[in-house]
């Protein structure tokens, strides 16, 4: 059995924090991000809001659009690394506000490939056919975890995120191959320095500013351009698909120039290549099913879709996929 994606959500708060007000509270300008980046602006959720409320907004845009009961649902994985609490997990959370009470759920902690990791295993519950019907949400409030102060990192990030809902294929469409990966090398260049067990809260921490995203852009950067583009082109060889053959790259949004030279690895047209970077910078796990969201009127049963993320840790990887339905 194949599982398939049939029906997206994706939610940004109202907000929308500019490159010009940033040039206010930072030593940066809007040339720099967007030369730099491909950002304009990206959007910020209120106090009093966290992650599980973009996965609910997500959840319910799919269940309204499919009709569906939410009763039905087995299943729920919430991607991100800004989950409402360290423990329980968001999806407990997200599970409790929408009223799924016949379904169980956990978070996955993968970063910014952290939609493609849950994608994949949500993918098995249904092949395996113990669950008619999985949600995969993948959402981060980035802004609760950006240091203002530091120019680095906070022109970069902004809160979002999607959820997608997937069941058993009717035919050869679906989710066709993935290639997930990772390398704890990554650690000393991408992670929150206190908060977890090894550097608890303390007054110290907080005086320290270790609370915050630590990113070493320049070395994250190479890391991404080689291994995105790498792992893009072998799933690619091993489905022997060309350029021509896909219809749509669906990339991680980080930056427009590593989405660049994946698409050129992988020898293709840019209108194949989608990007919503502009308006919501790195949105973390939220950024893929956010182009689903945005772009899913342009999918046609049958396209050939390669997702493709690189993220903290670190992990990376690509699924292949053959998109399922029509949107109305
Ligand atoms: O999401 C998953 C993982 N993350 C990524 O994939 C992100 C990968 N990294 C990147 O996208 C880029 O490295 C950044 C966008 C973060 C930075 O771009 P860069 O071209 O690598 O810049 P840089 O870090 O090499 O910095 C170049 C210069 C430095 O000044 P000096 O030393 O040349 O005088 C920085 O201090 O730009 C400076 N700079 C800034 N200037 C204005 C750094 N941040 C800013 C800023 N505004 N916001």
């Amino acid at each position: 059995m194949r599982a398939a994606i049939t029906a997206v959500g994706g939610y940004v708060p109202e907000k929308i924090l500019t490159n010009k007000e940033l040039e206010n509270m930072v030593d940066t300008s809007d040339e720099w991000i967007q030369s730099r980046t491909g950002i304009k602006e990206r959007r910020i959720l209120e106090d009093g809001k966290a992650t599980s409320d973009i996965c609910v907004e997500a959840i319910k845009q799919i269940l309204e659009k499919r009709k569906i009961n939410v009763q039905e649902i087995d299943l729920i994985i919430v991607a991100t690394v800004t989950p409402d609490h360290v423990f329980p997990a968001t999806a407990n959370i997200v599970s409790h506000k929408i009223g799924a009470i016949n379904s169980w759920g956990f978070d996955m902690s993968a970063a910014c490939s952290g939609f493609l990791y849950a994608l994949d295993t949500g993918a098995k519950f249904i092949e395996s056919g113990k669950h008619k019907k999985v949600i995969v949400c993948g959402a981060d409030k980035m802004s609760a975890i950006v240091d203002y102060q530091d120019r680095n990192t906070c022109v970069i990030f902004g809160d979002g995120g999607g959820a997608v809902l997937l069941e058993s294929s009717e035919d050869e469409d679906g989710i066709i191959d993935s290639i997930l990966k990772s390398d704890g090398i990554g650690l000393d260049y991408l992670h929150q320095k206190a908060g977890g067990s090894l550097h608890p809260p303390t007054h110290e921490t907080i005086d320290k500013r270790m609370h915050y995203v630590f990113q070493e852009g320049k070395t994250v950067f190479k890391f991404a351009v080689t291994n995105m583009a790498e792992v893009s082109r072998e799933i690619m060889d091993r489905n022997n698909l060309t350029g021509d053959d896909i219809d749509f790259l669906c990339a991680h949004q980080a930056n427009l120039r590593i989405i660049d030279a994946t698409a050129k690895r992988m020898e293709l047209d840019e209108h194949k290549v989608l990007i919503n970077i502009k308006k919501y910078g790195n949105t973390t796990a939220g950024t893929i099913p956010l182009l689903f969201s945005d772009f899913e009127s342009k999918f046609k049963k049958g396209d050939n879709i390669v997702l493709a993320a690189f993220g903290g840790g670190f992990t990376w990887g690509a699924i292949y996929l053959k998109w399922a339905y029509n949107s109305q």
